[in-house]
């Protein structure tokens, strides 16, 4: 769609330009305008300034804000695990043993049975108002199973992951060093071409330290950048890994002691949330007061993935965010947005300044407070990528 479009009667905009507008973190102007050219943000202003564009969006008084930035998603399986969810709810806990069973799935699947379930996921996605998505290999583990889910995750996103050590499969479960000389060597060389970051389950059950680390270097090396899931189901070393490897992001962060926390405020690492995770595990939720007291940039993701955390919903973990961890709205949805571009160092998507990629969610409300205020509500009504309307609810 070419020519410029201004979005304007929004009652409030959320601009993650920090000092601007009202002077707080989300940068909020009420009664504002957005121009848009070329996919890109050319204008932001008071209504009453705006200048004249080829069409015009009426947000009639509504909020609008940056899309969604989801920087945690595992997108290409097949099958679902239903079963082991209702088997949670019953009381079973949750130990990451089930990723085997999907990984059963992802191989027998074809091509095109997985390109669907990533299309239809990433359509779910944008319809709850997210424009930038990371998704992760992680269920293939074998090196050509690895590289076709990297090669269809990047016919989506150019935030692709290869996370190969997800679990040892079951063909390598007596020889987990052989394993990761496999994800190193060869399996890493396939996938390198279809990938941006690199990341390791580092958590008893999957990979140690040693592990993590010799994976994540190898992929640093073939010019990946890391990132690590971490002190999910218990205290361990991968929080203070990451930090130290220079990772983008370590996430889950639900465990943690003082030097995680310590180590993670001295440095550029964003802790990244994933509520989904807690909410559909039945787990106690990380303690995102103590990371924010403590100067600790987080960001909130979906963790999609047919295990611990099928939601696509954006809106759902900000208000769990809000309600279980004591996160205030703006901070939830400064997290979702500004929290998920650091994630991914991207200083281009989630925040509204003229040069930054035209992604923008209206909402059908009057202000970003209903996100958490109006849990389960389809609140999102039009959804704007590169400057192009991508769906009206
Ligand atoms: O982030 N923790 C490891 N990976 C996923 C779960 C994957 C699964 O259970 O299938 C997560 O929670
Ligand atoms: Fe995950």
């Amino acid at each position: 769609m070419s020519g410029s479009l201004l979005v304007d009667n929004i009652g409030e905009l959320v601009t993650n330009v920090a000092g601007s507008g009202d002077g707080g973190p989300l940068g909020l102007r009420r009664d504002a305008a957005v121009l848009v050219e070329e996919g890109r943000v050319a204008w932001v202003g008071p209504a009453r300034y705006a200048p004249a564009a080829d069409r015009r969006i009426d947000a009639e008084g509504a909020a609008v804000l940056p899309g969604f930035v989801d920087s945690h998603a595992h997108l290409v399986f097949a099958g679902d695990r239903a079963a082991e969810f209702a088997a949670r709810m019953a009381g079973e806990p949750y130990t990451g043993g089930g990723i085997r069973t999907t990984v059963g799935a992802t191989r027998a699947a074809s091509d095109d049975e997985l390109r669907a379930t990533v299309r239809r996921l990433v359509g779910e996605a944008t319809r709850q108002g997210t424009t930038t998505i990371e998704i992760k290999s992680g269920y293939g583990l074998t090196v050509a199973d690895e590289a076709r889910s990297l090669r269809i995750a990047a016919e989506v996103t150019g935030e692709t992951t290869f996370l190969g050590a997800h679990v040892v499969p079951a063909e390598y479960a007596d020889r987990p060093d052989d394993y990761v000389g496999l994800v190193c060597g060869p399996m890493l060389a396939a996938a390198a071409p279809y990938a941006r970051w690199v990341d390791v389950f580092c958590e008893r059950g999957a990979f140690d330290a040693d592990h993590a680390r010799a994976i994540l270097t190898a992929g640093q090396a073939a010019g990946l950048g890391a990132r690590l899931h971490a002190n999910q189901l218990g205290p361990g070393p991968g929080v203070r890994l990451g930090v130290e490897l220079g990772a983008a992001s370590v996430d889950h962060c639900t465990h943690l002691d003082d030097t995680d926390v310590d180590a993670l405020a001295g440095s550029p690492t964003v802790a990244t949330l994933l509520p989904g995770a807690e909410f559909s595990t039945r787990s106690p939720y990380p303690d995102a007061r103590r990371l924010l007291d403590a100067g600790v940039t987080v960001a909130l993701a979906t963790d999609c993935n047919p295990g611990s955390s099928y939601t696509s919903s954006m809106p759902f973990c900000v208000a769990l965010a809000v309600r279980e961890m004591r996160m205030t709205p703006a901070e939830a949805v400064w997290a979702a947005t500004a929290g998920g571009a650091r994630a991914l160092r991207r200083d281009d998507v989630g925040v509204l300044r003229p040069d930054a990629r035209a992604d923008l969610t209206i909402l059908d409300a009057p202000s970003h407070l209903h996100l958490a205020y109006r849990p389960g509500v389809p609140l999102i009504r039009q959804v704007l990528h590169n400057g192009v309307p991508q769906c009206r609810s």
